[in-house]
Protein backbone atom coordinates (compact mmCIF):
# COMPACT_ATOMS: atom_id res chain seq x y z
CA UNK A 1 0.00 0.00 0.00
CA UNK A 2 2.81 2.43 1.08
CA UNK A 3 4.40 1.33 -2.26
CA UNK A 4 1.53 2.30 -3.89
CA UNK A 5 1.57 5.34 -2.25
CA UNK A 6 4.26 7.04 -3.18
CA UNK A 7 4.58 5.52 -6.71
CA UNK A 8 1.11 7.92 -6.75
CA UNK A 9 2.72 10.80 -5.32
CA UNK A 10 5.70 10.28 -8.00
CA UNK A 11 2.99 10.31 -10.90
CA UNK A 12 1.48 13.45 -9.56
CA UNK A 13 4.75 15.40 -9.71
CA UNK A 14 5.59 14.33 -12.90
CA UNK A 15 1.62 15.21 -13.60
CA UNK A 16 2.51 18.61 -12.39
CA UNK A 17 5.67 19.29 -13.93
CA UNK A 18 4.17 17.85 -17.31
CA UNK A 19 1.55 20.44 -16.79
CA UNK A 20 3.62 23.49 -16.28
CA UNK A 21 5.51 22.77 -19.49
CA UNK A 22 1.80 21.94 -21.34
CA UNK A 23 0.31 25.30 -19.65
CA UNK A 24 2.59 27.42 -21.94
CA UNK A 25 1.24 26.12 -24.86
CA UNK A 26 -1.85 27.98 -24.22
CA UNK A 27 0.09 31.53 -23.28
CA UNK A 28 1.70 30.87 -26.18
CA UNK A 29 -1.54 31.08 -28.39
CA UNK A 30 -2.48 34.09 -26.55
CA UNK A 31 -1.90 36.81 -29.38
CA UNK A 32 -3.41 34.81 -31.85
CA UNK A 33 -6.33 34.08 -29.77
CA UNK A 34 -7.35 37.70 -28.48
CA UNK A 35 -11.02 37.60 -30.25
CA UNK A 36 -12.07 34.58 -28.51
CA UNK A 37 -14.97 35.58 -25.98
CA UNK A 38 -14.68 39.03 -26.74
CA UNK A 39 -18.08 39.37 -25.46
CA UNK A 40 -19.84 42.68 -24.44
CA UNK A 41 -20.72 42.33 -20.63
CA UNK A 42 -24.24 42.70 -20.43
CA UNK A 43 -26.98 41.49 -22.15
CA UNK A 44 -30.53 40.13 -21.88
CA UNK A 45 -31.90 37.70 -19.26
CA UNK A 46 -33.80 35.06 -19.75
CA UNK A 47 -35.45 32.54 -16.54
CA UNK A 48 -36.05 28.83 -16.93
CA UNK A 49 -36.99 26.38 -14.97
CA UNK A 50 -37.05 22.40 -15.27
CA UNK A 51 -39.86 21.62 -17.19
CA UNK A 52 -39.38 18.08 -19.42
CA UNK A 53 -37.04 15.27 -18.39
CA UNK A 54 -36.39 12.62 -21.28
CA UNK A 55 -34.87 9.26 -20.63
CA UNK A 56 -33.50 7.07 -23.04
CA UNK A 57 -32.14 3.57 -22.84
CA UNK A 58 -28.57 2.59 -24.80
CA UNK A 59 -27.04 -1.15 -25.51
CA UNK A 60 -28.68 -2.45 -22.87
CA UNK A 61 -32.44 -0.93 -23.64
CA UNK A 62 -32.10 0.66 -26.84
CA UNK A 63 -35.45 0.84 -27.04
CA UNK A 64 -36.65 2.63 -23.42
CA UNK A 65 -37.44 6.27 -24.32
CA UNK A 66 -39.52 7.98 -21.82
CA UNK A 67 -40.59 11.61 -20.84
CA UNK A 68 -41.58 13.06 -17.90
CA UNK A 69 -43.41 16.82 -18.02
CA UNK A 70 -43.54 18.63 -15.00
CA UNK A 71 -46.26 21.09 -13.91
CA UNK A 72 -45.10 24.36 -11.92
CA UNK A 73 -46.67 22.26 -8.67
CA UNK A 74 -44.28 19.45 -9.51
CA UNK A 75 -41.13 21.68 -9.84
CA UNK A 76 -41.92 23.00 -6.37
CA UNK A 77 -42.13 20.17 -4.55
CA UNK A 78 -38.90 18.72 -6.25
CA UNK A 79 -37.32 21.87 -5.39
CA UNK A 80 -38.54 21.43 -1.63
CA UNK A 81 -37.39 18.23 -1.49
CA UNK A 82 -34.00 17.93 -2.68
CA UNK A 83 -33.21 21.26 -1.92
CA UNK A 84 -31.52 22.59 -5.06
CA UNK A 85 -33.33 25.33 -7.31
CA UNK A 86 -34.82 23.84 -10.33
CA UNK A 87 -35.37 27.95 -11.68
CA UNK A 88 -32.23 29.33 -13.10
CA UNK A 89 -31.70 33.19 -14.74
CA UNK A 90 -29.18 33.26 -17.56
CA UNK A 91 -27.71 35.90 -19.47
CA UNK A 92 -27.78 35.94 -23.20
CA UNK A 93 -26.33 38.22 -25.74
CA UNK A 94 -27.70 39.02 -29.67
CA UNK A 95 -24.44 36.75 -31.28
CA UNK A 96 -23.94 35.41 -34.47
CA UNK A 97 -24.05 31.88 -35.63
CA UNK A 98 -24.17 29.69 -38.45
CA UNK A 99 -26.48 27.86 -40.64
CA UNK A 100 -26.00 25.05 -43.54
CA UNK A 101 -27.34 26.76 -46.54
CA UNK A 102 -29.04 23.42 -47.52
CA UNK A 103 -31.52 21.28 -46.00
CA UNK A 104 -29.87 17.73 -44.71
CA UNK A 105 -27.16 19.43 -45.33
CA UNK A 106 -25.27 17.51 -42.30
CA UNK A 107 -25.97 14.41 -42.98
CA UNK A 108 -25.21 14.58 -46.42
CA UNK A 109 -21.69 15.65 -45.26
CA UNK A 110 -21.83 12.83 -42.74
CA UNK A 111 -22.56 10.15 -45.21
CA UNK A 112 -20.07 11.77 -48.09
CA UNK A 113 -16.98 12.12 -45.67
CA UNK A 114 -17.67 8.52 -44.09
CA UNK A 115 -17.37 7.21 -47.38
CA UNK A 116 -14.49 9.37 -48.45
CA UNK A 117 -15.72 11.42 -50.64
CA UNK A 118 -13.49 14.26 -49.98
CA UNK A 119 -15.31 16.51 -52.47
CA UNK A 120 -17.85 16.70 -49.39
CA UNK A 121 -18.19 20.92 -49.01
CA UNK A 122 -20.75 22.57 -46.66
CA UNK A 123 -21.94 26.28 -47.40
CA UNK A 124 -22.87 28.10 -44.70
CA UNK A 125 -24.15 31.59 -43.49
CA UNK A 126 -24.29 34.09 -40.54
CA UNK A 127 -27.39 34.41 -38.64
CA UNK A 128 -28.01 36.20 -35.85
CA UNK A 129 -28.30 34.00 -32.17
CA UNK A 130 -29.58 34.29 -29.03
CA UNK A 131 -26.29 32.99 -27.39
CA UNK A 132 -25.10 32.29 -23.58
CA UNK A 133 -22.94 35.21 -22.26
CA UNK A 134 -19.84 32.95 -21.31
CA UNK A 135 -18.00 36.04 -19.00
CA UNK A 136 -21.53 36.75 -16.87
CA UNK A 137 -20.69 34.75 -13.61
CA UNK A 138 -23.65 34.20 -12.53
CA UNK A 139 -25.22 32.54 -15.74
CA UNK A 140 -22.32 30.30 -16.30
CA UNK A 141 -22.19 29.44 -12.66
CA UNK A 142 -26.19 28.60 -13.72
CA UNK A 143 -25.31 26.40 -16.38
CA UNK A 144 -22.77 24.32 -14.48
CA UNK A 145 -25.94 23.82 -12.01
CA UNK A 146 -28.37 22.71 -14.15
CA UNK A 147 -25.93 19.99 -15.41
CA UNK A 148 -25.68 18.98 -11.50
CA UNK A 149 -27.38 15.72 -11.26
CA UNK A 150 -29.68 16.30 -8.57
CA UNK A 151 -33.18 16.48 -10.30
CA UNK A 152 -36.18 14.06 -10.06
CA UNK A 153 -35.73 10.73 -8.80
CA UNK A 154 -35.87 7.42 -10.65
CA UNK A 155 -38.67 6.01 -8.59
CA UNK A 156 -41.14 8.66 -9.78
CA UNK A 157 -43.94 7.32 -11.03
CA UNK A 158 -44.86 9.57 -13.63
CA UNK A 159 -42.91 8.76 -16.74
CA UNK A 160 -44.59 7.93 -20.29
CA UNK A 161 -42.81 5.70 -22.78
CA UNK A 162 -42.23 7.55 -26.31
CA UNK A 163 -44.51 6.18 -29.14
CA UNK A 164 -44.72 2.69 -30.20
CA UNK A 165 -41.91 1.24 -30.77
CA UNK A 166 -40.49 2.81 -26.94
CA UNK A 167 -43.51 1.17 -25.47
CA UNK A 168 -41.38 -0.70 -23.41
CA UNK A 169 -42.75 0.35 -19.96
CA UNK A 170 -39.74 -0.43 -18.39
CA UNK A 171 -38.50 0.98 -15.37
CA UNK A 172 -35.33 -0.78 -15.68
CA UNK A 173 -32.00 0.62 -16.95
CA UNK A 174 -31.86 4.30 -15.47
CA UNK A 175 -28.67 3.64 -13.23
CA UNK A 176 -26.77 1.17 -15.59
CA UNK A 177 -27.94 2.44 -19.28
CA UNK A 178 -28.87 5.52 -21.05
CA UNK A 179 -28.83 9.11 -21.11
CA UNK A 180 -30.76 11.83 -19.51
CA UNK A 181 -31.72 15.32 -20.82
CA UNK A 182 -33.35 17.87 -18.85
CA UNK A 183 -35.24 20.39 -20.55
CA UNK A 184 -35.26 23.68 -18.96
CA UNK A 185 -37.52 26.44 -20.68
CA UNK A 186 -38.17 30.22 -20.22
CA UNK A 187 -42.52 30.53 -19.80
CA UNK A 188 -43.21 31.39 -23.17
CA UNK A 189 -40.88 28.88 -24.86
CA UNK A 190 -38.89 31.18 -25.89
CA UNK A 191 -35.78 30.15 -24.72
CA UNK A 192 -35.06 26.30 -23.75
CA UNK A 193 -31.94 24.61 -22.42
CA UNK A 194 -31.22 20.99 -22.93
CA UNK A 195 -28.81 19.45 -19.47
CA UNK A 196 -27.37 16.21 -21.13
CA UNK A 197 -26.64 13.67 -18.15
CA UNK A 198 -24.32 10.81 -19.27
CA UNK A 199 -25.85 8.58 -16.26
CA UNK A 200 -22.94 7.54 -14.02
CA UNK A 201 -19.55 8.87 -14.85
CA UNK A 202 -18.67 7.22 -11.34
CA UNK A 203 -14.80 8.62 -11.15
CA UNK A 204 -13.48 9.50 -7.88
CA UNK A 205 -16.91 7.14 -6.59
CA UNK A 206 -14.46 4.10 -7.76
CA UNK A 207 -15.23 2.04 -11.11
CA UNK A 208 -18.55 1.69 -12.22
CA UNK A 209 -19.38 -0.93 -14.78
CA UNK A 210 -21.28 -1.32 -17.71
CA UNK A 211 -22.22 0.81 -20.71
CA UNK A 212 -21.01 4.34 -19.21
CA UNK A 213 -17.31 3.03 -19.76
CA UNK A 214 -18.15 0.96 -23.09
CA UNK A 215 -19.54 4.19 -24.32
CA UNK A 216 -16.46 6.52 -22.99
CA UNK A 217 -13.99 4.31 -24.17
CA UNK A 218 -15.48 3.88 -27.56
CA UNK A 219 -15.62 7.64 -28.16
CA UNK A 220 -12.16 8.96 -26.21
CA UNK A 221 -9.49 6.36 -26.42
CA UNK A 222 -7.26 6.31 -29.82
CA UNK A 223 -8.23 2.57 -30.66
CA UNK A 224 -10.74 0.81 -29.24
CA UNK A 225 -9.48 0.91 -25.63
CA UNK A 226 -7.09 -1.53 -26.52
CA UNK A 227 -4.10 0.18 -24.09
CA UNK A 228 -2.12 -2.93 -23.50
CA UNK A 229 -2.62 -6.38 -23.25
CA UNK A 230 -4.37 -6.43 -20.15
CA UNK A 231 -7.31 -4.48 -21.78
CA UNK A 232 -10.23 -6.52 -23.75
CA UNK A 233 -11.28 -3.86 -26.96
CA UNK A 234 -14.62 -2.58 -26.99
CA UNK A 235 -14.24 -3.00 -30.79
CA UNK A 236 -12.21 -5.02 -32.74
CA UNK A 237 -10.09 -2.47 -34.91
CA UNK A 238 -6.27 -3.20 -33.13
CA UNK A 239 -4.52 -4.22 -35.97
CA UNK A 240 -0.75 -4.45 -34.33
CA UNK A 241 1.91 -2.06 -33.10
CA UNK A 242 0.34 0.84 -32.30
CA UNK A 243 -1.83 0.59 -35.73
CA UNK A 244 -5.90 1.07 -35.86
CA UNK A 245 -8.15 0.26 -38.57
CA UNK A 246 -9.56 3.21 -39.34
CA UNK A 247 -12.89 2.75 -40.88
CA UNK A 248 -13.36 0.29 -38.31
CA UNK A 249 -13.52 2.75 -35.67
CA UNK A 250 -15.32 5.33 -37.38
CA UNK A 251 -17.95 2.76 -37.10
CA UNK A 252 -17.91 1.77 -34.09
CA UNK A 253 -18.37 5.45 -32.33
CA UNK A 254 -21.81 5.64 -34.98
CA UNK A 255 -23.45 2.85 -34.29
CA UNK A 256 -27.39 3.56 -33.59
CA UNK A 257 -27.40 2.22 -29.56
CA UNK A 258 -24.05 4.57 -28.46
CA UNK A 259 -24.82 8.16 -26.99
CA UNK A 260 -24.15 9.74 -29.55
CA UNK A 261 -26.46 8.68 -31.74
CA UNK A 262 -29.75 8.28 -28.90
CA UNK A 263 -28.64 11.62 -28.04
CA UNK A 264 -28.82 13.34 -31.72
CA UNK A 265 -32.49 11.03 -31.45
CA UNK A 266 -33.58 12.90 -28.13
CA UNK A 267 -32.72 16.26 -29.19
CA UNK A 268 -33.83 15.86 -32.66
CA UNK A 269 -37.23 15.07 -31.38
CA UNK A 270 -37.10 18.12 -28.66
CA UNK A 271 -36.03 20.32 -31.80
CA UNK A 272 -38.83 19.07 -33.47
CA UNK A 273 -41.30 20.03 -30.87
CA UNK A 274 -39.67 23.52 -29.84
CA UNK A 275 -39.23 24.21 -33.23
CA UNK A 276 -39.47 28.43 -32.62
CA UNK A 277 -37.21 27.99 -29.55
CA UNK A 278 -33.99 29.18 -29.46
CA UNK A 279 -32.26 25.90 -28.14
CA UNK A 280 -28.67 26.31 -25.99
CA UNK A 281 -27.57 22.63 -24.87
CA UNK A 282 -25.11 21.59 -21.72
CA UNK A 283 -23.77 19.13 -19.89
CA UNK A 284 -20.74 17.69 -17.47
CA UNK A 285 -18.20 15.31 -18.26
CA UNK A 286 -19.59 12.63 -20.93
CA UNK A 287 -22.69 14.67 -20.95
CA UNK A 288 -20.34 17.81 -21.63
CA UNK A 289 -18.51 15.59 -24.81
CA UNK A 290 -22.33 14.70 -25.77
CA UNK A 291 -23.33 18.30 -25.70
CA UNK A 292 -20.50 20.02 -27.75
CA UNK A 293 -20.74 17.05 -30.62
CA UNK A 294 -24.54 17.47 -30.45
CA UNK A 295 -23.97 21.16 -30.50
CA UNK A 296 -21.70 21.21 -33.43
CA UNK A 297 -24.00 18.90 -35.72
CA UNK A 298 -26.93 21.14 -35.01
CA UNK A 299 -25.53 24.11 -34.63
CA UNK A 300 -26.92 25.16 -31.04
CA UNK A 301 -24.73 26.85 -28.88
CA UNK A 302 -22.88 24.63 -26.33
CA UNK A 303 -21.59 24.74 -23.21
CA UNK A 304 -19.53 21.50 -21.50
CA UNK A 305 -17.76 21.67 -18.07
CA UNK A 306 -14.69 19.39 -17.75
CA UNK A 307 -15.42 17.49 -20.70
CA UNK A 308 -12.75 14.52 -21.86
CA UNK A 309 -11.22 15.63 -25.79
CA UNK A 310 -13.96 15.55 -28.01
CA UNK A 311 -12.70 16.81 -30.84
CA UNK A 312 -11.40 12.95 -31.61
CA UNK A 313 -15.08 11.43 -31.58
CA UNK A 314 -16.25 14.48 -33.58
CA UNK A 315 -13.52 14.28 -36.47
CA UNK A 316 -14.61 9.92 -36.57
CA UNK A 317 -18.00 10.57 -36.48
CA UNK A 318 -17.94 12.75 -39.40
CA UNK A 319 -19.56 15.67 -37.95
CA UNK A 320 -19.46 19.05 -39.77
CA UNK A 321 -17.23 21.24 -39.65
CA UNK A 322 -16.51 23.70 -42.18
CA UNK A 323 -12.71 24.56 -42.91
CA UNK A 324 -13.36 28.51 -42.36
CA UNK A 325 -15.02 28.50 -39.48
CA UNK A 326 -13.28 30.41 -36.82
CA UNK A 327 -13.58 28.63 -33.33
CA UNK A 328 -15.62 31.55 -32.26
CA UNK A 329 -18.44 31.30 -34.44
CA UNK A 330 -19.06 27.55 -33.71
CA UNK A 331 -20.88 29.12 -30.63
CA UNK A 332 -19.65 25.97 -28.43
CA UNK A 333 -17.88 26.79 -24.96
CA UNK A 334 -15.80 23.85 -23.33
CA UNK A 335 -15.05 25.31 -19.60
CA UNK A 336 -12.54 23.28 -17.13
CA UNK A 337 -9.49 23.29 -14.94
CA UNK A 338 -6.40 22.29 -14.89
CA UNK A 339 -6.16 19.98 -12.22
CA UNK A 340 -9.06 17.71 -13.72
CA UNK A 341 -7.01 15.14 -15.56
CA UNK A 342 -10.18 14.13 -17.62
CA UNK A 343 -10.67 17.57 -18.82
CA UNK A 344 -6.38 17.97 -19.74
CA UNK A 345 -6.14 14.94 -21.07
CA UNK A 346 -3.57 13.40 -18.52
CA UNK A 347 -5.86 10.73 -17.01
CA UNK A 348 -4.75 8.05 -19.00
CA UNK A 349 -0.93 5.59 -18.61
CA UNK A 350 -0.81 2.82 -16.30
CA UNK A 351 -0.42 4.47 -13.24
CA UNK A 352 -4.15 6.95 -12.97
CA UNK A 353 -7.32 6.45 -11.59
CA UNK A 354 -8.35 6.26 -15.17
CA UNK A 355 -6.46 2.89 -16.42
CA UNK A 356 -7.33 1.86 -12.95
CA UNK A 357 -10.45 2.48 -13.08
CA UNK A 358 -10.73 0.70 -16.73
CA UNK A 359 -11.45 3.94 -18.58
CA UNK A 360 -9.00 4.84 -21.67
CA UNK A 361 -9.51 8.74 -21.51
CA UNK A 362 -6.62 9.34 -24.36
CA UNK A 363 -7.97 12.06 -26.11
CA UNK A 364 -7.42 15.54 -25.26
CA UNK A 365 -7.90 18.11 -27.62
CA UNK A 366 -11.55 19.82 -27.65
CA UNK A 367 -13.49 21.54 -30.30
CA UNK A 368 -14.71 25.02 -30.50
CA UNK A 369 -13.21 27.38 -27.96
CA UNK A 370 -11.76 26.01 -24.71
CA UNK A 371 -11.46 28.52 -21.43
CA UNK A 372 -9.12 26.75 -18.37
CA UNK A 373 -9.08 27.79 -15.00
CA UNK A 374 -5.53 27.45 -13.76
CA UNK A 375 -6.42 25.56 -10.76
CA UNK A 376 -2.95 24.06 -10.22
CA UNK A 377 -0.99 27.37 -10.56
CA UNK A 378 -3.56 30.02 -8.98
CA UNK A 379 -5.06 27.29 -6.70
CA UNK A 380 -2.30 25.53 -5.76
CA UNK A 381 -4.35 22.13 -6.58
CA UNK A 382 -2.59 18.82 -7.26
CA UNK A 383 -4.14 17.23 -10.18
CA UNK A 384 -6.75 14.42 -9.11
CA UNK A 385 -9.07 12.80 -10.23
CA UNK A 386 -11.81 14.07 -7.38
CA UNK A 387 -11.52 17.60 -8.62
CA UNK A 388 -13.90 16.68 -12.01
CA UNK A 389 -16.92 16.57 -9.92
CA UNK A 390 -18.84 19.54 -11.16
CA UNK A 391 -19.42 20.35 -7.32
CA UNK A 392 -16.13 21.09 -6.88
CA UNK A 393 -16.10 22.93 -9.76
CA UNK A 394 -18.83 25.28 -8.77
CA UNK A 395 -18.29 25.45 -4.91
CA UNK A 396 -14.38 25.57 -5.34
CA UNK A 397 -13.54 27.36 -8.24
CA UNK A 398 -16.49 29.02 -10.44
CA UNK A 399 -18.58 30.26 -7.36
CA UNK A 400 -15.30 32.29 -5.69
CA UNK A 401 -13.10 32.83 -8.79
CA UNK A 402 -14.45 36.30 -9.48
CA UNK A 403 -13.40 37.34 -5.76
CA UNK A 404 -10.04 35.59 -5.79
CA UNK A 405 -8.55 36.76 -9.34
CA UNK A 406 -11.25 38.98 -10.69
CA UNK A 407 -10.37 38.17 -14.06
CA UNK A 408 -12.06 35.69 -16.36
CA UNK A 409 -9.69 32.51 -17.18
CA UNK A 410 -7.76 31.97 -20.17
CA UNK A 411 -9.68 31.02 -23.60
CA UNK A 412 -8.04 29.44 -26.60
CA UNK A 413 -8.73 27.15 -29.49
CA UNK A 414 -7.79 23.60 -29.98
CA UNK A 415 -9.14 23.31 -33.07
CA UNK A 416 -5.39 23.79 -35.15
CA UNK A 417 -4.59 19.85 -35.86
CA UNK A 418 -0.91 21.11 -35.60
CA UNK A 419 -1.17 22.52 -32.16
CA UNK A 420 -3.04 19.99 -30.59
CA UNK A 421 -2.22 16.34 -31.50
CA UNK A 422 -4.26 13.68 -30.28
CA UNK A 423 -2.78 9.61 -30.17
CA UNK A 424 0.11 10.63 -31.76
CA UNK A 425 1.94 7.44 -31.24
CA UNK A 426 -1.20 5.61 -33.47
CA UNK A 427 -1.37 5.19 -37.07
CA UNK A 428 -4.31 4.79 -38.61
CA UNK A 429 -5.21 2.82 -41.46
CA UNK A 430 -7.65 3.91 -44.36
CA UNK A 431 -9.41 1.21 -46.27
CA UNK A 432 -8.57 -2.23 -45.35
C1 LIG B 1 -46.60 -0.25 -17.03
O1 LIG B 1 -46.07 0.07 -15.77
C2 LIG B 1 -47.02 0.41 -14.80
C3 LIG B 1 -46.27 0.90 -13.55
O2 LIG B 1 -45.19 0.09 -13.26
C4 LIG B 1 -47.94 -0.79 -14.54
O3 LIG B 1 -48.90 -0.47 -13.57
C5 LIG B 1 -48.62 -1.18 -15.83
O4 LIG B 1 -49.40 -2.33 -15.65
C6 LIG B 1 -47.60 -1.42 -16.93
N1 LIG B 1 -48.28 -1.60 -18.20
C7 LIG B 1 -47.99 -2.60 -19.03
C8 LIG B 1 -48.75 -2.63 -20.32
O5 LIG B 1 -47.16 -3.44 -18.80
C1 LIG C 1 -44.64 25.52 -23.73
O1 LIG C 1 -44.48 24.16 -24.14
C2 LIG C 1 -45.23 23.24 -23.39
C3 LIG C 1 -44.86 21.84 -23.86
O2 LIG C 1 -44.98 21.68 -25.23
C4 LIG C 1 -46.71 23.55 -23.50
O3 LIG C 1 -47.46 22.63 -22.72
C5 LIG C 1 -46.97 24.96 -23.04
O4 LIG C 1 -48.34 25.30 -23.24
C6 LIG C 1 -46.09 25.95 -23.81
N1 LIG C 1 -46.27 27.28 -23.24
C7 LIG C 1 -46.46 28.36 -24.03
C8 LIG C 1 -46.67 29.66 -23.31
O5 LIG C 1 -46.50 28.29 -25.24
Amino acid sequence: MKALKSLFDTEIIWFISFLLLFLNFPYALEAANQFILNQVESGEPTTVSLRHVFHHGSTKYPNLFRRMDLTETKVRTQELESGAPLTFTLMGINGTGIEYVKENAVKEFRDMSKNKLKSAKLDWRDIPKYIPLIKHWKTLINLAKLTYNAYVKPEDQDWYDLGKKYGLNDTFGWDQDGIRGYVFASNDNKTLVISIKGTSMGFGAGPTVGNDKFNDNRLFSCCCAYVDRTWSSVCPCYLDNYRCNQDCLEKSVDEDELYFAITLNMVDRIMKEFPKSVIWITGHSLGGALSSLIGLTYNIPAVAFESPGDRLPARRLHLPHPPALPAEKMNIWHLGHTADPIFMGVCNGIRSSCYVGGYAMESKCHVGVTCSFDSVEKLGWRVDIRSHRIQEVIDKILNVWETLFGDFPHCYSDEDEEECVDCGLWEYIEGI
